[in-house]
């Protein structure tokens, strides 16, 4: 298990026009990412966080800098080249779910999996698989109106990582659970990291996750102002 820089961010920045004035969003920041890893890019509401994480997942086109995925500048693809590249590597859970709701567990996933022309069997396969990783093996049967909160996003990264992403990006996945269930899932895409050997990039604002990261990094104002690895 070798640890490998699979992002680099260099110079990042990315303003966004208001009428009153222009707000600095991100403002020229430089870090590296890496696999096995789950990186906590903690910061209070509105320091810039969920802009970081769509600019270097390739969803927000920052103004100035550059980043670079498995050494390609991804702002510098064309957009057919950047979908491409995010469908490829990239798994993102978000606060809000997604779920549909007349669809059980399992089905969740294996649609997903169809529209990425996996065949019906094996797309049953990985889906089962991963409904047992995050331990709702037993309820892949149930639909989102049937199953908790911290359970419909456990249904939720199941679907995410049956892509088998390489990158996973998660923001503020857990404060709409309750501490221990939010617990489970910060530990669970730890485990996730360091099985599958994905980087994980988790933005909160939520203390009770540190203890589950490898490093933290903190942002105010669009500006790292620590970066530090977790003594475990
Ligand atoms: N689409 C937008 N238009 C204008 N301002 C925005 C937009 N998105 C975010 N902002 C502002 O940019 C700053 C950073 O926002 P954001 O990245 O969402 O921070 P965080 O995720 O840490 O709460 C905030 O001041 C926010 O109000
Ligand atoms: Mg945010």
């Amino acid at each position: 298990m070798t640890k490998s820089a699979v992002i680099k961010v260099t110079g990042l920045s990315k303003h966004y026009q208001t009428l009153a004035k222009p707000i600095v969003a991100i403002d020229n920041i430089t870090f590296t990412l890496y696999s096995h890893q789950m990186t906590l890019f903690k910061g209070p509401s509105g320091s810039g966080k969920s802009s970081v994480l769509s600019a270097i997942s390739g969803l927000l086109k920052p103004d100035a800098g550059e980043v670079n995925g498995f050494g390609q500048d991804i702002w510098a693809l064309n957009r057919p080249m950047r979908t491409r590249f995010r469908r490829k590597h990239c798994g993102f859970v978000f606060q809000k779910v997604g779920l549909f709701p007349a669809l059980t567990a399992i089905e969740q996933i294996i649609t997903m999996l169809a529209l990425m022309n996996v065949p019906d069997k094996i797309a049953r396969e990985r889906a089962l698989e991963c409904l047992d990783l995050v331990g709702l093996s037993d309820r892949f049967d149930s639909k989102p109106g049937e199953l908790s909160g911290g359970q419909n996003q456990r249904v939720a990264i199941a679907r995410m990582l049956a892509k088998r992403p390489d990158l996973i990006f998660c923001d503020e996945p857990t404060s709409a659970l309750d501490g221990k269930t939010g617990s489970n899932i910060a530990g669970l895409l730890r485990k996730v990291a360091k099985e599958t050997g994905a980087m994980v990039f988790c933005v909160t604002h939520d203390d009770r996750l540190s203890a589950f990261a490898d490093r933290i990094v903190e942002i105010e104002d669009g500006k790292i102002i620590s970066d530090n690895m977790v003594e475990k």
